[in-house]
């Protein structure tokens, strides 16, 4: 279980300024949920991964993982990044075993279990496979399989799949959705995108910005595998663009200029519309 309690994280800026990233994040993670963060650029989300990852530290408030306070990265937490990070000059097999050096396991071991994550991210025939031999799409799923083969409780994710196209995404969203109903990680997992939040998620929380914060928590309480026909997932998609369209607004604003606003519905639809007044 990871517990974020009253976090607040401060970056000093220049003439001795400091910047609030985070303030007063509370949130509890149970452990094998699958939680989505929600929010517009800028909001803090990779800064409250990053402290949860142990990159960062907190500038008050606490994070614990299992009871534990976390001040450093650990072998219980692994991140997956939009960009990922692969060695070039190492084979799909290769990079995915590679992180089980440290654990000194023997070459045979290493590729036994590195085969496994392969064959659970559909990879097994691009095995001899470089980096640059693989699309976009391969290359996430090597990243992931590289995580989820030193079998860490707890799998942050950054926009993992920010950078690949819709259909790509689309099919990457339901395999993750498959491995974690296999494997019963706790998946923390970063995305601008609500309809990803919704399909993978336990719950969304929607954050809010200047100063980043929890802005609201929606439950997804559709049936798995969720399907994106199901009305409660669509639904939800609508809510959660609409908690988000005033986050968004301010960041035009703040772009554009004060004068700006967002037309009244401009971006979300009403839930009504697709379930029936009074639903
Ligand atoms: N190391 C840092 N030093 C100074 N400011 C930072 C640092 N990291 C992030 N920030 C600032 O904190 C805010 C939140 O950033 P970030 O967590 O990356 O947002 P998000 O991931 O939601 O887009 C931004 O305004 C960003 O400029
Ligand atoms: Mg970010």
């Amino acid at each position: 279980m990871i517990t974020i309690n009253h976090v607040n994280k401060s970056f000093s800026q220049k003439k001795g300024k400091s910047y609030t990233a985070l303030d007063h994040v509370s949130l509890t993670i149970k452990k094998g949920e699958f939680v989505s963060i929600v929010g517009p650029s800028g909001c803090g989300k990779s800064t409250l991964l990053n402290l949860i990852a142990g990159f960062e530290q907190v500038s008050s408030g606490t994070i614990t993982v299992n009871g534990q306070k976390v001040t450093a990265p650990g072998a219980d937490r692994i991140v997956v990044f939009q960009e990922h990070g692969l060695f070039p000059w190492l084979t799909v097999l290769d990079n995915v075993a590679f992180g089980l050096k440290q654990k000194g396991l023997s070459k045979k071991e290493r590729y036994a279990l590195a085969s496994e994550q392969i064959k659970a991210v559909h990879l097994s025939k691009f095995i001899d496979r470089y980096p640059h031999e693989l699309s976009g799409g391969m290359k996430q799923r090597v990243a992931i399989a590289r995580a989820l083969v030193m079998d860490p409780e707890i799998l942050l994710m950054d926009e993992p799949f920010a950078a690949l196209d819709e259909q790509t995404r689309f099919i990457l969203l339901k395999d993750l959705e498959e491995i974690w109903l296999k494997t019963g990680k706790t998946i923390l997992f970063i995305t601008h995108n609500i309809r990803e939040a919704v399909m993978l998620s336990d719950r969304v929380v929607v954050m809010a910005t200047q100063p980043g914060r929890v802005k609201k928590e929606f439950a997804v309480q559709a049936a798995r595998p969720h399907q994106s026909s199901d009305p409660l997932i669509h639904a939800l998609e609508n809510k959660i663009m609409e908690a988000l369209t005033d986050e968004l607004e301010k960041v035009v604003r703040e772009e554009l200029g004060h004068a700006y606003s967002l037309k009244k519905n401009a971006i979300s639809n009403s839930a009504a519309d697709h379930m029936g007044v009074g639903i």
